[in-house]
């Protein structure tokens, strides 16, 4: 595998900054929780290294969870709000009070779907905390309750976030760098 550098154009976040915010999105919840139930449910896969920075910050009891949801695939649009779920929670969530732990909402679509589905379950409340947000993109309203960052409508990964599955392991969120074709300066 290539290193990442290539498709590196800048670093949009580091780490230092992501650690940051991230800290005091976990005071925050902490102080929101406090002597209350709290089941965080990470989306996979992206949000994984939010879930375990974010649950280190956070200093009231809590339980964690994890689903998965099928994704559009590269450039494609979807009209609907339907979506895929390739892993089910594990724990039921009937009157607890969820915290959906999501790593970017772009179109709104995917996190309204997980929203809808929850619902049916009739937890005591469900609140959504996002790492970043490309609110540029947005097509349906989404309540974030927690966001770390508005990004701008650019390609992102690292920090969970992946390029055809690699460097979900960088510890930034690195801005995609779209190579010219060969052959045209
Ligand atoms: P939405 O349904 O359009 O809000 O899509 C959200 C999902 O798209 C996220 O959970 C990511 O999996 C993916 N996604 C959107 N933008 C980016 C990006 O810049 N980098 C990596 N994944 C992205
Ligand atoms: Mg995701």
């Amino acid at each position: 595998m290539q290193d990442y550098q290539e498709f590196l154009e800048e670093i949009l976040i580091p780490e230092d900054e992501l650690q940051e915010r991230i800290r005091e999105l976990g005071q925050e919840i902490s102080r929101d929780y406090e002597g209350k139930d709290l089941l965080l449910v990470c989306i996979l896969k992206g949000g994984v290294m939010f879930l375990t920075d974010l649950m280190r910050s956070i200093d009231v009891p809590h339980n964690i969870d994890f689903m998965a949801i099928s994704s559009y695939g590269a450039g494609a649009r979807q009209s609907t709000g339907s979506v895929q779920i390739k892993l089910d929670l594990a724990t039921p969530i009937e009157g607890r009070n969820v915290l959906i732990v999501e790593d970017i909402i772009d179109s709104g679509h995917t996190l309204t779907s997980v929203i809808n589905f929850l619902n049916t379950r009739r937890p005591k409340s469900l609140k959504i905390c996002a790492l970043l947000d490309k609110a540029e993109r947005r097509e349906v309203e989404v309540p974030i309750h927690y966001r770390g960052f508005t990004i701008p409508n650019k390609f992102v990964f690292g920090y969970g976030l992946d390029l055809d599955e690699y460097y979900r392991d960088l510890p930034f969120i690195g801005v995609f760098r779209t190579k010219p074709m060969q052959g045209i300066e």
